[in-house]
């Protein structure tokens, strides 16, 4: 596996980059068009995107925001793998990457909010602004993607209640880098 930034890519492999996110996140980026465009205000904004390649073919992205905090809080975002090669180290090895990538440049957290918009965590359709502190206690993430991220050892560090429309939060991770 290769793992290049985007001037390394060429308008091909950046469309399938597009092609990835849109078909992985479709209630974020419904459309190739949507995800493009992402890509385009990433790169336009100062961001970082990394893609994941095996013979060329582009297999997974990430990305990072123009930090934060004078150059101390990098936001991930986003991060997709081709449906038919998750669960072989793809994701992991972008995340990596990208946190190499960040703690070079001075940062020191990363951190990432993860929606859950289909009720895949213990902290969907409950009121969070009841004993908020014990719900993060026992938060289950179920097969979420923040189940990846703490598998990576990120915690949760936060939510955002009805972020995607009431009982669906918004989940926010962090690592110290
Ligand atoms: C989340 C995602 C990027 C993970 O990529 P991946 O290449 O499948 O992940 P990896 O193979 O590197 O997995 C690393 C570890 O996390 C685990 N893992 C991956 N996805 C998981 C999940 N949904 N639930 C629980 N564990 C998971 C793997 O089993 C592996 O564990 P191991 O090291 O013990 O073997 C991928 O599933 C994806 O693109 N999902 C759709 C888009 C998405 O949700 N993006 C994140 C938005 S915040």
């Amino acid at each position: 596996m290769d793992i290049l930034p985007a001037s390394a890519l060429t308008e091909t492999q950046l469309l399938q980059a597009a092609q990835i996110l849109s078909a992985s996140l479709p209630l974020g980026w419904p459309t190739l068009q949507a995800a493009w465009e992402e890509l385009e205000e990433l790169l336009a904004s100062g961001g970082c995107l990394l893609a994941a390649l095996e013979d060329g073919v582009v297999t997974g992205l990430g990305g990072l925001l123009p930090p934060d905090y004078d150059g101390r809080v990098w936001e991930l975002h986003p991060l997709a793998v081709e449906a038919s090669r998750r669960g072989r180290g793809i994701g992991r090895a972008l995340v990596t990457a990208l946190e190499d990538t960040a703690r070079a440049r001075g940062g020191l957290l990363m951190w990432l909010g993860a929606d859950d918009e289909q009720g895949e965590t213990s902290l969907s359709h409950t009121d969070l602004f009841d004993n908020l502190p014990r719900r993060l206690a026992s938060f289950d993430p179920g097969r979420h993607a923040s189940a990846f991220y703490m598998k990576l050892g990120y915690q949760v560090i936060g939510v955002v209640p009805d972020a995607n429309g009431p009982g669906k939060p918004d989940i926010l991770l962090g690592k110290r880098l």
